[in-house]
């Protein structure tokens, strides 16, 4: 035997004799090998269940954070088409108003990308993307700020890189004639209006003004003698199309207002969210989109027959749906420029891809709308820069890739300022507690950026002088920027300062009332009911009351002084009865129950007479239900 065979035989001997153990430990690898397989297998299988669980709105975001790039897309790398569908008008509203799905609290936010929200500093991106031409919204629906007040803004408005307005004058238009009573009774005079126009002039900022010419002509239609005019009558929002009427009263409209502005090139006809439509009986023959198209068709060629070199531009909104081919018949894209508007931050799900290659085939160029206030809530006091100033950087980088795709690229971006939401609702954020986010906001699209490299041109324009921030902002920690620019002297200053003090004010109040009337027993709604309760314990209870009560009503007055350079007395008393005068009443009527609650030295017996006014909600005792039964 040689030594080879010996071993062998060796191997094969003892292979063997321990052929359970090998086989065990053979069968141990298998399962091994097997399980470890299966573990990768798995875990790519929900790797990728996790990125393809994610919601669009998620998916972007992982992008963000990954590609440090704003939003991470560039050419090649197409941004995913979220909704898919146009969104109706009512699903519009919420880009304006109720955009819950993106609401977060400032620092939460899966889409921070720097902590400053700054973009384009890292990563190869394409060179900024700035539009030609930047104008900034002046909404004065139902509040006119003061001429000279608007001549600062203008001129710096203009020092931050914008090169024109938006006007929208709604009732502070000088309205005469048939219309006079459009005119809010504190519009501007005829003289202010040109005082204004010279200011924006001199300036050298280009005025777009802006009409609504179907929807929202509230203005109007909520006054008696324009009654008729309306498309139901139970609503005062949208106009009826088919009324002769209708067409001579917008006439007057657009001659008055191009009679105060020889030298625009554009008007801004409106026509945005038209909520009703096709529902008299004199429309409801006719199909919407003709409805609607023929109606902007007739209107845009008034505006071009009496004033030739006046091209007419119109929010899309109602387009978002509408069928190429509709539009196409109507020759739309001949006869005005519509102006897209997306305000909360994700652009691309309110306007997806699908609508911007509609548009791209129709019409040879397109304006864009952003904003700086006015858009995440109709009762806010002050904006959040960091949510405007997202959607304002998100615009550009969807400029950036849509522009190419029209003829003539994009004319340019409006950054919108929305004083109310319509003409019936109350005063949203003022413009003097916006003046920084119409700051960053301007200097973020003048540049095509927004990053430290702009702290000085900011500080510089907001005046902040030696209290100038000693480094570039963080919107995560200052979304309002108060931290930030309090103690720079910026037209309006004052008041966007008391802005940070009424937020810490309400709060305290808040938590104060809730104490009081939620969390401890002795001062309930109950208690004051049956005028039951322990003096000792209200006392303790109002322990802080008098000097919450005291910053509050203390920052009414403060409130006046503040505006009093940008705003007449109806306005300032508006915007003090809506933010600070509920919570004075609700301080005043705790401080009315605990006088009550304290005056009282004995008490009854339980139990308390049972509220008689439960009765109708079925909580009543047996021998109530008797007594009220009906005699047989
Ligand atoms: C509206 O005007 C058109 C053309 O000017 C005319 O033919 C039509 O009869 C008018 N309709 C009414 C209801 O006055
Ligand atoms: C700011 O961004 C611009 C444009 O991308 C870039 O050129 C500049 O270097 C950046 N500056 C800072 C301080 O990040
Ligand atoms: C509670 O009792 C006090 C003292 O008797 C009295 O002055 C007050 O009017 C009472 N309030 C109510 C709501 O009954």
């Amino acid at each position: 035997m040689t030594i080879a065979g010996h071993y062998a035989g060796w191997v094969t001997h003892t292979v063997w004799r321990k052929k359970s153990t090998v086989l065990a430990l053979v069968i141990v690898s298998v399962i091994l090998v097997v399980c470890l397989q299966y573990n990768v297998a798995g875990s790519q299988e929900r790797d990728e269940n996790d990125l393809s669980k994610v919601g669009g709105d998620v998916q972007q975001d992982k992008r963000t954070l990954l590609g440090g790039n704003a939003m991470g897309y560039s050419a090649g790398n197409q941004p995913p088409n979220t909704m898919g569908f146009p969104p109706s008008p009512q699903q519009d509203k919420s880009a304006l108003g109720d955009d819950s799905p993106y609401r977060e609290e400032p620092g939460q936010s899966l889409n921070d990308r720097n902590m400053d929200g700054s973009m384009f500093n890292d990563g190869p991106s394409r060179a900024p993307y700035v539009p030609k031409k930047r104008l900034i919204h002046l909404d004065l629906k139902g509040a006119p700020p003061k001429i000279s007040y608007l001549k600062k803004i203008l001129k710096l408005s203009k020092d931050l890189g914008a090169t024109g307005v938006l006007l929208e004058w709604e009732d502070m238009f000088p309205w005469s004639g048939i219309l006079k009573n459009v005119a809010a009774t504190n519009a501007y005079t005829r003289e202010e209006v040109v005082e204004l126009l010279d200011s924006a002039k001199q300036n050298n900022l280009d005025v777009i003004p802006l009409i609504q010419t179907f929807g929202h002509v509230e203005l109007a239609l909520k006054l008696k003698e324009f009654q008729h005019l309306r498309e139901v009558p139970e609503s005062a929002q949208a106009l009826c199309p088919s009324l002769n009427a209708s067409i001579d009263f917008i006439q007057t409209m657009i001659d008055q207002v191009m009679e105060l502005h020889p030298d625009t090139n554009y008007l801004h006809i409106g026509c945005d969210e038209v909520f009703q439509m096709g529902e008299c009986s004199r429309c409801k023959t006719q199909p919407r989109d003709s409805l609607f198209l023929g109606h902007i068709a007739k209107v845009a060629g008034i505006v071009r027959s009496r004033h030739p070199k006046v091209t007419p531009i119109i929010w899309d909104d109602m387009l978002r749906h509408l069928p190429p081919s509709s539009l196409e018949q109507y020759r739309i894209g001949e006869l005005v420029e519509p102006m897209v508007w997306v305000y909360a931050e994700d652009v691309y799900r309110f306007v997806p891809l699908l609508i911007w290659e509609k548009y791209a085939a129709l019409f040879p160029t397109v304006w864009a709308a952003s904003a700086f206030k006015g858009a995440f809530g109709e009762t806010l006091y002050i904006p959040n820069v960091k949510r405007h100033l997202d959607n304002n950087l998100r615009w550009l980088e969807v400029m950036a890739n849509e522009g190419p795709k029209f003829k003539n690229g994009f004319q340019g971006i409006a950054v919108t300022g929305w004083q109310r939401y319509d003409h019936f609702s109350v005063l949203c954020e003022l413009l003097p507690a916006a003046i920084p986010s119409l700051a960053v906001t301007l200097v973020a699209t003048s540049h095509g950026y927004m990053n430290a490299s702009l702290r000085t041109k900011l500080n510089t324009h907001l005046n902040c002088g030696v209290f100038a921030p000693s480094s570039y902002f963080n919107l995560n920690s200052d979304p309002f920027l108060w931290d930030t620019y309090s103690r720079c002297t910026f037209p309006g200053h004052s008041f966007f300062k008391l802005t940070s003090r009424l937020n810490t004010a309400q709060k305290e109040a808040d938590e104060l009332i809730t104490m009081i009337r939620k969390q401890k027993g002795w001062m309930t709604k109950f208690n004051v009911r049956h005028n039951f309760s322990t003096p000792l314990r209200v006392e303790e209870l109002m322990q802080d009351e008098p000097r919450v009560y005291h910053t509050i009503t203390s920052l009414a007055r403060s409130a006046k002084d503040s505006l009093s350079d940008v705003f007449d007395m109806d306005t300032i008393s508006e915007w003090v009865e809506q933010n600070i005068y509920p919570t004075i009443l609700e301080l005043e009527e705790i401080q009315r129950d605990a006088q009550a609650l304290k005056a009282r030295t004995v008490w009854p017996r339980r139990p308390l007479p049972t509220l008689k006014d439960l009765s109708r909600l079925g909580v009543q005792s047996s021998d109530d239900d008797e007594s009220q039964m009906p005699p047989v």
